[in-house]
């Protein structure tokens, strides 16, 4: 992948585990500098020295930008919330004042949200937004200005084929990526002439924490991480406005299922969807 689509100064949230850490681990082997964010800050660490020798010994460390950037670390490791905008203004400020700013900014911090609406918890709806939705925008609000001003930079948020329709059992999860998709769909169109492109992705099933206790039997054509973590940098560099993937669950998903009248959607999802 060439360091001119994938760029050099990248950041990852959620990057302790799953698909932020594969990306991670993909990035660092083409030379890339790389911040990464999560609250375990033992991952964090680990990762953080990972990370910093697989980046010693890339081959394409040397065009990674070296005479631009100097000798500032390759490597950033910001314990914390995406979900505290005080905390999201600092890890930025850290990545500014090293870095000058960002190339790309993959925004994956996510979280998982089951539910049934009858017992209906609010606090459920409001935890699974702070983190899979506002802490997308906190992030937006300080990425945005530097790249504007720069003239170019890619952001990609990662979403869900879940928010593509209300699917029973995971209410706060496919209104949180619901509402990720739509914001991400208007910042791409705000954005144009910028410089500043938008990707939307939106995975099939990937193995993960988050998917580890689910039923195989309900995760059809799950993907191992890495793959999941290629395919999403694979669709960044071509500059898509949508990643979705694999094509034989999201295709049938998004022209089909998603099109559906809700007189047929309705009493499908509820037998096979049941909470
Ligand atoms: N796996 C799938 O099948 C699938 C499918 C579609 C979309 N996705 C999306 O892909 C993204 C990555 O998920 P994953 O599957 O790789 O799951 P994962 O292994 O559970 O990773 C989630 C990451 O988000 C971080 N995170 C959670 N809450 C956070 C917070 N408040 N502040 C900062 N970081 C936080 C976690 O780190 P800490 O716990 O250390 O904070 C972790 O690194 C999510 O947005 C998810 O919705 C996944």
């Amino acid at each position: 992948m060439p360091d001119s689509a994938l760029t050099r100064r990248c950041l990852i949230t959620g990057a302790t585990s799953g698909l932020g850490r594969a990306m991670a681990v993909q990035l660092a082997r083409r030379g890339n500098r790389i911040a990464i964010t999560g609250r375990r800050e033992q991952l964090l660490r680990e990762l953080e020295a990972e990370l910093s020798d697989i980046g010693a010994h890339a081959p394409s460390r040397g065009s990674a930008g070296e005479g631009r950037i100097g000798d500032e670390p390759m490597i950033i490791a910001l314990p914390g919330c995406v979900d505290d905008l005080q905390c999201v203004a600092a890890h930025y400020a850290r990545i500014r004042e090293q870095w000058g700013g960002l190339d790309l900014a993959i925004l994956n911090a996510g979280v998982g949200g089951s539910g049934d609406a009858r017992a209906f918890d609010a606090s459920a709806y409001a935890a699974t937004f702070a983190v899979n939705f506002h802490g997308v925008c906190h992030w937006l609000e300080q990425i945005i200005p530097d790249m504007v001003a720069q003239g170019g930079g890619v952001i990609a948020g990662v979403s869900s084929p879940g928010g593509w329709r209300g699917f029973p059992g995971a209410g706060p999860y496919c209104a949180s990526k619901a509402a990720l998709s739509t914001m991400l769909e208007s910042t791409r169109i705000e954005l144009r002439g910028c410089g500043v492109h938008v990707v939307d992705v939106c995975p099939g099933y990937v193995k993960s924490e988050m998917t580890a206790g689910n039923d195989p039997r309900r995760m059809p054509f799950l993907l191992e991480t890495e793959v999941g973590a290629a395919r999403i940098l694979r669709g960044i560099e071509a500059r898509k406005r949508i990643v979705h993937f694999p094509r034989r669950l999201t295709w049938p998903l998004r022209h089909v299922i998603a099109r559906l009248p809700g007189w047929l959607f309705d009493p499908l999802a509820a037998h096979y969807g049941k909470p």
